[in-house]
């Protein structure tokens, strides 16, 4: 089992396998500035698909494809298949904006991918546009729809939510799952944006979306699947589907970090807030043996970080934001 210096299992991979994303949403990116990686510099798909197999002989079970947009590099549904075919993983899942998965679902699902998790911050068309920049609505609930209709278990959408720009869209956002039949999980606004606007007074915590709704839905605890879920989660009394919360800011679960992350240009991650990154890409590109890369994984997970920071008074953000690093 891949341990970290803490004790912490280390079960948890998140590859993004490109920088590039059609939505540049408040939260994340700045409005305009486009900096991408150049294409020769991201992992191919075969050194994704090695460096992962490698990673699961050391204990990862399950692999979270990201971005940037993944659904904007060409030929995922190869990659999917690849990694679907490591034996040993145990959960597959993609992290997209849905801006064309609706075309592409049966596709991924038919080459592997178990489920998605899908960003919306707004059911309002016009808000939706203010907060990513992109008229893509009704093709974003298109997709939502077509990933449960093509069986993807569960269907998770994400939304941050930030004081001033949705918070009065709570209600609806649950509405929405229990009509749905899907799990809606509500994220704090974390201080990994690249215009720096985080302000603390932005945080809408989880203890408060909990409060506002309450007195309209009956929401049943659901224990936690594994000890590393990040969200506190909820099922209807009466349907399925749900509600969770992501509270990394009001009651961070650093303590169970499972995770470690490969940026789209081949970079380890420890943290989704580090300061150092570790290039596996140039081993990977050196003619290294696979004994030789699981040692460097080894020796780079033993220097994770305890936690994040966000609540010390001398707390840095990291340099990338989300976007970069894959969410
Ligand atoms: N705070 C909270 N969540 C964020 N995401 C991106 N930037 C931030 C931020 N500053 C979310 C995206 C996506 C997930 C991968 O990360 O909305 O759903």
């Amino acid at each position: 089992m891949l341990k970290d210096s803490y004790g912490r299992e280390i079960s948890d991979l998140r590859v993004s396998i490109t920088d590039r994303c059609n939505f540049r949403c408040t939260y994340c990116k700045t409005a305009r500035g486009v900096n991408y990686v150049e294409r020769g510099k991201l992992l191919s798909y075969e050194e994704i698909e090695r460096l992962s197999s490698i990673l699961v002989g050391l204990g990862i079970r399950k692999i979270r494809v990201t971005g940037g947009e993944p659904m904007l590099r060409k030929g995922l549904p190869d990659l999917i298949s690849r990694l679907a075919g490591i034996p040993g993983v145990e959960d597959l899942a993609l992290t997209t904006n849905g801006f064309n998965l609706y075309e592409r679902v049966d596709v991924l699902r038919k080459a592997g991918l178990q489920r998605v998790t899908i960003s919306l911050d707004s059911l309002r068309p016009d808000r939706f546009f203010e907060i990513t920049r992109s008229r893509d609505f009704e093709k974003v609930l298109r997709s939502i729809s077509a990933a449960r209709e093509a069986g993807l278990r569960p269907v998770k959408v994400n939304c941050v939510v930030v004081r001033g720009v949705n918070d009065d869209e709570i209600l609806d956002f649950v509405q929405f799952a229990w009509q749905q039949r899907i799990d809606v999980r509500f994220i704090e606004f974390m201080p990994i944006d690249e215009d720096e606007g985080w302000q603390r007074e932005k945080v809408v915590t989880g203890a408060e979306i909990l409060e506002t709704i309450s007195p309209h839905f009956e929401l049943i605890p659901r224990e936690p699947a594994n000890s590393s879920e990040t969200s506190k989660n909820f099922t209807f009394a009466d349907a399925g589907g749900g509600v969770g919360l992501i509270t990394p800011v009001s009651r961070p679960f650093c303590g169970e970090c499972s995770r470690i992350r490969i940026t789209a240009d081949g970079k380890i991650r420890t943290c989704l807030f580090s300061h150092v990154e570790h290039d596996i890409k140039t081993l990977l590109r050196s003619g290294a043996s696979d004994q030789e890369i699981a040692d460097f994984v080894v020796e780079v997970t033993l220097k994770k970080e305890p936690g994040h920071r966000i609540n010390e008074p001398d707390f840095r953000a990291p340099s990338r934001t989300m976007s970069y690093i894959g969410g």
